[in-house]
């Protein structure tokens, strides 16, 4: 989700209202992922990096993110949608890890929609954590070595049980990854969409979904060959 600030710059307002109006974009999104069909959303609200932007900013942040939850969660139980965070959640202000860690616990029967969001994530410190979890297993014999594939340590990430992402979109104009879901996104189509994250509407959503519907997906095999697997 990015672009909140040079969206508020451009209007000549703060960057935290900025963000207020990218949060709110979020909710709009969610509901129109739903509409769409789409099972699992994944947003990148907050990064492990974002602790160097200036402290009133990544206060604001925060009690930006506590607010909305608030304001949005019976919308959220209404329409069945499962929380989960990915990151490290100890390290965030107790006013908004606690009511965070409350809605995943009493959101884990829902079924109707994922959202996933990363805060104080990034795809490097997770592949550390994992790596340092299945050295401490190999250390004390709890597999070994020659077992560790792809599919124990993925395991270990914190992605573990969720579908790896089918579609990346980065919206601003920027061309990068930014330390996001790396191993996760091997195989993702992504989409740059040239809008700031806040006016990032249900239209701009279902032009990146039409793009991505024209991407032909080979995983290494040849167009010939995904023609023939495909029904
Ligand atoms: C939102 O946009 C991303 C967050 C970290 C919340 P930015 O704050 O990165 O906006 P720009 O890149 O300065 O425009
Ligand atoms: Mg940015």
């Amino acid at each position: 989700m990015d672009g909140n600030g040079r969206w508020a710059a451009a209007k000549g307002l703060p960057r935290l209202e900025g963000h207020r109006r990218g949060a709110e974009r979020l909710i709009e999104t969610i509901d129109s992922c739903i509409d769409l069909g789409v099972n699992t959303l994944t947003v990148f609200a907050f990064s492990a990096e974002n602790w160097k932007r200036p402290p009133e900013e990544v206060s604001g942040l925060f009690k930006l993110g506590e607010w909305i939850l608030r304001a949005h969660l019976a919308r959220l139980e209404r329409r069945n949608v499962r929380l989960r965070v990915i990151g490290e959640l100890a390290a965030l202000p107790e006013f908004v890890r606690k009511p965070l860690e409350e809605v995943i616990e009493s959101s884990r029967n829902n079924t109707a929609f994922n959202l996933v969001v990363a805060l104080n994530y990034g795809a490097r410190q997770e592949i550390v954590s994992a790596a340092k979890a299945i050295a401490a297993d190999a250390a004390t014999g709890k597999i070994s070595a020659d077992d560790v594939s792809w599919s124990v340590l993925e395991s270990h990430l914190q992605t573990a049980g969720m579908p790896d992402p089918d579609l990346i979109i980065r919206t601003s104009g920027e061309f990068r990854l930014s330390n996001f879901l790396l191993l996760q996104s091997a195989y993702a189509e992504i989409v740059f969409a040239s809008v700031f994250w806040p006016d990032f509407t249900k239209d701009q959503l279902q032009l990146a979904l039409a793009e991505y519907s024209k991407r032909e997906r080979r995983y290494g095999m040849t167009h010939e060959q995904v023609q023939t697997t495909q029904p």
